[in-house]
């Protein structure tokens, strides 16, 4: 069997041989297919993407059908039953796992750049008290390449490792003055003597007490949750900080952009948004009537369905499980039963079962959160925490592929044919 694909061309009745690699043909295979010579040649059209491999990537592994999803070759569940966020981001980075070694100076030099510079506070000042977080986040990681005019040096080893330890131990430094600004309270410094994700809860949380210890089964979920999001191969933002990247700009530059990509509600902004909708529908009763709303096209079921996922997303999985935990110490959040019910209904009802709509990690994530303290414009922020690893992976990866270049979609022209300008007193 020949990994060909055999074409022929049924304006012209010439016949090309293009080869098979991956399961995928080269789309530039298809610019020799031409009806002429002064043809441009065949493209592919695509719009959004939807079957188009843009990049080969040794990062991310899905497998939508099978509701599979693995860092570096390694299932996502032996990862959050095992590993540490910062595990899992040193494994998204470096390709494999720590030693003890590895992960103990790993962790000290995270440690070691977790505050954020001084006069980053007065940034923050400039933000009105109710300013959404993520667009503090966004504005400030990308503020940050003109305190680091280094990160510009994106061929230099050395500076890419610098750039992604700052990345990643800023993330939550700037989410939390983001939290504490908000809520009128001063800004905490990191404490190096927690874990990351505890000494993130501490730099939101504390309040006079003296010392802050975080409940040890909430620090866990929340690491948990960053496991889950630290990565999810080519999906919007993530095509957002390669795209970016692709130009050379810095990466803080590239991550103010990819934050934006993730702040929308289709992306990690769904779980704020799925946690409103609950919160509109209200009592389960009222399910019935948002159901039809939903099927009649006025509304989407917020936190169900995936581009990718098409049977489950084995994050959902994950996340329903450790939202029980929670509740064990936060008490049960009473839109737990909403979420319940939607979900038993809507994965009974023809409408959702024949588009193969499952919940997604979105779905019982806002409930955890809620149940923890956060609100709920602070949603997508813990979404963009942990994502920070994966971005700045996939961002290295496309800057040392020999195959990339500067990301440039081509377009089909679909506007006004050639004309000549006209006055505009002449005109009607
Ligand atoms: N509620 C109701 N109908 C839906 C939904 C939904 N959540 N999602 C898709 N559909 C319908 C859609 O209307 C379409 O129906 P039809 O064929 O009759 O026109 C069909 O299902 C296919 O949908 P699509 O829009 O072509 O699917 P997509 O792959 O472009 O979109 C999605 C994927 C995630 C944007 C979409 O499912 C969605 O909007 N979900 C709600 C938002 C959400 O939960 N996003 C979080 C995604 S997971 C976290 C992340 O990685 O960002």
């Amino acid at each position: 069997m020949a990994d060909t694909l055999t074409v022929i061309d049924n304006r012209t009745g010439q016949q090309y041989e293009l080869p098979i690699k991956d399961g995928t043909i080269r789309a530039m295979d298809l610019r020799q297919i031409r009806t002429d010579a002064g043809d441009f040649g065949l493209m592919s059209y695509d719009p959004a993407f939807l079957n188009t491999a843009s990049c080969r990537s040794r990062i991310t592994y899905i497998d939508g059908d099978k509701g599979i999803l693995q860092y570096r070759g390694y299932p996502i569940e032996q990862l959050a039953e095992h590993s540490t966020y910062l595990e899992t981001a040193y494994l998204l980075v470096f390709g494999e796992l720590p030693t003890a070694a590895q992960y103990a100076e790993w962790e000290r030099t995270i440690n070691a750049h977790t505050i954020p510079h001084e006069n980053i506070k007065r940034f923050l000042d400039g933000f009105q008290h109710d300013a959404h977080p993520m667009g503090i986040l966004l504005a400030t990681m990308g503020a940050f390449s003109t305190y680091y005019p280094d990160a510009k040096q994106i061929f230099d080893q050395a500076s890419r490792r610098l750039q992604t330890i700052r990345l990643i131990a800023k993330a939550p430094s700037v989410a939390a003055y983001a939290y504490r600004h908000a809520a009128g309270r001063p800004y905490i410094y990191p404490d190096a003597s927690l874990g990351f994700t505890g000494n993130f809860l501490r730099m939101l949380f504390m309040g006079t007490e003296a010392t802050y210890r975080p409940d040890p089964v909430l620090e866990r979920a929340l690491d948990v949750l960053f496991i889950l999001h630290a990565d999810h191969e080519q999906n919007c933002s993530t095509a957002a900080m390669r795209a970016i990247g692709s130009s050379q700009s810095d990466p803080f530059s590239a991550f103010a952009g990819a934050a934006a990509a993730l702040s929308g509600p289709l992306h990690g902004g769904a779980n704020e948004a799925v946690l409103r909708m609950l919160q509109e529908i209200g009592t389960v009763d009222r399910i019935p009537a948002f159901i039809e709303q939903v099927k009649g096209g006025a509304d989407r079921l917020m936190g169900f369905g995936h581009r990718v996922y098409k049977s489950y997303d084995p994050r959902a999985k994950i996340i329903k499980k450790t939202a029980y935990e929670v509740f064990e110490v936060t008490g049960r959040n009473p839109l737990l039963d909403v979420a319940l019910e939607l979900e038993r209904i809507a994965l009974e009802d023809d409408y959702f079962v024949s588009r193969r709509l499952y919940p997604n990690v979105d779905f019982y994530s806002g409930l955890i959160y809620q149940a923890m303290g956060f609100p709920v414009d602070m949603f997508p922020v813990l979404f963009a925490i942990p994502r920070t690893a994966g971005w700045i992976a996939q961002w290295e990866e496309m800057l040392l592929d020999p195959e990339q270049k500067i990301a440039r979609p081509r377009q089909v022209y679909a506007g006004a044919a050639p004309r000549d300008f006209v006055p505009r007193e002449r005109r009607g």
